[in-house]
């Protein structure tokens, strides 16, 4: 299964992605996941996209486009994957196109108020980038990771003028692809606002 997983930020596209990778035994590939990996890791991408990811700006093309297709090069997405946040412009869709055939697009809908919600309140593990919400999916101790016993941080993105930017980039960028998709009968429309278990099956449901 070769999957797009599209959606303004915050919509839930990691959280399903990191469960449907089970279902579908295959891997998860995030763009955001791959640039934190590098910032973490000081790498020379990592130092040159910092200041771009924490401003909730888009990473410039031909960089994220090698990156991904490096990325869809190794074995393990030989036989499908879940990319997660990429493609996010016109030319990132194009490339892609260029690269593989996509077998469903998946676009997770939710209204901008749970969006805000839902980043405000997002939590991280930075080592594992394990994701957690302080009021709908809480550590089992305040502010500590399940399973390393790491203090949990804040996305720099997930402040208040960042999310704004960030939706705003989206809006501009990325919502133009929902048409794209759509006329080449590839998008699947999902309710992002209910329960991830409930948007994990409705996704699975539909894409049968
Ligand atoms: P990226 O990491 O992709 O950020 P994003 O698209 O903004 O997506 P998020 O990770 O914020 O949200 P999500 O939809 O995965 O939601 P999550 O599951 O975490 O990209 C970061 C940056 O990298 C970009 O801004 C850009 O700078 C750069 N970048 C990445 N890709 C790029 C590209 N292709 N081109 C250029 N630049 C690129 O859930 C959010 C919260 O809600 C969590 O707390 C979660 O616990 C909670 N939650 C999730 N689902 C539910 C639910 N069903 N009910 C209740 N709570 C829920």
């Amino acid at each position: 299964m070769r999957l797009v997983f599209l959606g303004p930020p915050g919509a839930g596209k990691g959280t399903i992605a990191a469960k449907a990778k089970l279902v579908y035994s295959i891997p998860h590939i995030s763009t955001g996941d791959l640039f934190r990996a590098n910032i973490k890791n000081g790498t020379e991408l990592g130092r040159r996209v910092q200041a771009i990811l924490a401003a909730g700006d888009l990473v410039p093309d031909e960089v994220t486009i090698d990156m991904v297709r490096e990325r869809l090069k190794e074995e393990d997405a030989l036989k499908g994957f879940i990319l997660d946040g990429f493609p996010r412009t016109i030319a990132q869709a194009d490339a892609l196109g260029a690269m593989t055939d996509l077998d469903r697009v998946v676009n997770f809908v939710l209204d901008k108020e749970d969006i805000v919600k839902r980043l405000s309140g997002r939590r991280v593990c930075k080592s594992t980038g394990r994701t957690y919400h302080i009021l709908y999916n809480p550590p089992k101790v305040e502010g500590i990771d399940d399973e390393t016993g790491e203090a949990l941080i804040q996305r720099d993105d997930d402040k208040e003028e960042a999310i704004r930017n960030r939706l705003e980039v989206y809006e501009a960028s990325t919502a133009p692809l929902i048409a794209y998709y759509r006329d080449k009968g590839l998008l699947v429309d999902i309710d992002a606002s209910k329960s991830p278990d409930e948007v994990l099956s409705s996704m699975v449901e539909a894409l049968v």
